[in-house]
């Protein structure tokens, strides 16, 4: 695992946008994992600038996101589709029909998620697999206690991931309680992995993550065995690590 220290969330944001763009300028038809949450979104206006500014060509690019809330539509202001445009997509020069979000809405989960494997797979796996990092260690929706090497599932969040994010709702109570999450499986199928974590809620779970057991209590522990994961973080994240 490389550790890569940065003075704060515009570092971090700098760093990682560097590295996406260098891959994607070497490799047009990249295929790339994305995330959702606070911490990509500086990643991703740094892409868009590049994509201004310096032309970055995301035309042949192909993308593949981690999780869905199950229960959300794409035009649902806090579904990850929904997210994704609005902070990304329609930004840049991606094909809409290049991208891909798991189903919230689908009536048949275990078809849906089989069906995404089966087109992780076809795309060869991820070039990078871009993640963010739960207070609790979670990856994706990956959540503690979760078997490691789960296909995509819909997954029940844990309290700590529904009193996280419900910064993002107007109440508690309107947070999903389910999501529809790629499993490790799939994760781990990227060539390159890249972490982000600032601030020092994350300190906790980076720590266990560089430092403990792989264990699926947690389940980032597991990128101890991923022969390519950097990790780009600022000192409040890398506390203890
Ligand atoms: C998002 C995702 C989650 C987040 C994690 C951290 O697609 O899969 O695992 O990466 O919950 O979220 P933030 O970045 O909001 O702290």
């Amino acid at each position: 695992m490389q550790i890569r220290y940065s003075v704060d969330y515009a570092d971090i944001s700098r760093k990682a946008a560097l590295i996406i763009a260098a891959q994607v300028q070497i490799k047009p038809h990249s295929v790339l994992g994305l995330a959702t949450g606070s911490t990509p979104i500086g990643t991703y206006k740094e892409l868009i600038r590049f994509h201004h500014e310096e032309d970055l060509d995301f035309s042949k690019v192909k993308s593949v996101n981690l999780d869905e809330y199950y229960g959300l539509g794409p035009d649902h202001e806090q579904s990850y589709h929904y997210f994704m445009r609005q902070n990304f997509f329609d930004h840049i020069n991606i094909h809409l029909e290049n991208t891909h979000v798991p189903d919230g809405l689908t009536a048949d989960v275990s078809k849906t998620c089989a069906e995404y494997d089966a087109m992780v797979a076809s795309l060869g796996g991820t070039d990078i697999q871009l993640l963010g990092i739960g207070d609790n260690g979670h990856i994706a929706f990956n959540e503690p206690h979760s078997f490691f090497f789960a296909n995509t599932h819909l997954v029940d969040l844990n309290e700590e991931t529904i009193k996280a994010n419900a910064r993002f709702f107007a109440s508690e109570n309107e947070v999903p309680r389910q999501a529809i999450t790629m499993g490790m499986r799939s994760i781990l199928s990227a060539k390159l992995i890249l972490l982000l974590a600032s601030g020092p809620k994350k300190a906790a779970a980076i720590g266990q993550m560089i430092h403990g057991p792989v264990d699926p209590q947690l389940p980032a522990s597991i990128l101890q065995l991923h022969p390519n994961v950097m990790v780009i973080a600022d000192r409040e994240a890398l506390a203890l690590a």
